[in-house]
């Protein structure tokens, strides 16, 4: 059965861990996730962006189809479903459709109406017993084609918005979807500091978790972070077992287009790299 995401990210925040939120695109992303958390014995999310949701035929096939492989891959560990970046009506379809964790990323609009929608949005949340995440501060890097610079939070919107009951709060620290360019000036730790000093308690979500080295992600923890976000890291990996396998002339073998053959690389790839991931986080063995 699906979960809020609430207590696994309270014992992160406790612990001095994080959870994985991988975004899924498809089925074999979707097993290949829930297989490793399974074996890891390791608490998960699993996010969809609006685009994603869309691809895989709306919110409630994307509900069904993880309901059904939680049943009959017989997944134990705690599992949320959680819209990623969600709009405003992209949040209340997934509260429709069955998800148990909503993001609402109200941070492009002026912070008056990013409160009134959030605070709308926490309230039935709390009535269905799902979590919630919101937004302040810009992540930027690309994300289903919206484009923003990475911005650093301001640790007083961050505690009025905290304030609102929210689950757990994204804040820009200047992280960024996708790759991070060479001249990147790294996590701003002062601004991460400065927002958990005014939040407490509250789990803290590292968007942009592609790319981010590992002694960044540690301090990150360290500091409050207890749900961090990886995406095109997954995407990297498929494509590159994928296109070894395509390249090694092994998709000739056998009659045509096989995704059992040509797919299978691509899902152990994402297993490895969720694993690794997991390893880093902190979060194995802790289900
Ligand atoms: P990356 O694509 O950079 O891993 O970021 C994922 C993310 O933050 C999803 O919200």
């Amino acid at each position: 059965m699906l979960v809020s995401a609430e207590e696994m990210l309270t014992k992160a925040k406790a612990g001095k861990y994080a959870v994985g939120q991988f975004n899924i695109n498809n089925l074999e992303w979707t097993k290949a996730i829930l297989l490793t958390a399974q074996e890891l014995n390791s608490p998960v999310i699993l996010g969809v962006s609006e685009g994603a949701g869309k691809y895989m035929c709306g919110y409630k096939t994307v509900v069904g189809m993880v309901n059904g492989m939680l049943e009959e891959l017989n997944i134990t560990v705690p599992v949320a479903l959680h819209l990623d970046h969600g709009s405003y009506e992209g949040a209340k379809a997934c509260i429709e459709a069955g998800f148990s964790s909503i993001m609402f990323d109200g941070s492009h609009y002026p912070i008056e109406e990013n409160v009134q929608k959030t605070k709308e949005l926490v309230a039935v949340c709390r009535e269905k017993g799902m979590s919630i995440e919101a937004e302040v501060g810009s992540i930027g890097g690309e994300e289903d084609g919206v484009v923003g610079a990475g911005e650093c939070a301001d640790p007083d919107e961050c505690k009025m918005i905290a304030d609102l009951g929210v689950t757990m709060l994204a804040a820009g620290i200047g992280n960024i979807h996708g790759k991070y360019p060479d001249n990147w000036a790294g996590l701003s730790f002062e601004t991460l500091d400065a927002v958990q000093q005014k939040t407490g308690s509250m789990p803290l979500v590292l968007h942009g978790g592609t790319g981010i080295p590992a002694d960044m992600i540690q301090k990150a923890i360290s500091l409050g972070v207890s749900k961090i976000n990886v995406n095109t890291e997954c995407q990297l990996s498929f494509q590159e077992a994928t296109r070894k396998y395509i390249e090694a002339g092994k998709d000739q073998e056998g009659k045509g287009f096989d995704p059992r053959k040509l797919l299978a690389p691509g899902t152990e790839a994402i297993k490895a790299t969720v694993k690794e991931k997991m390893e880093l986080f902190g979060s194995v063995g802790k289900a």
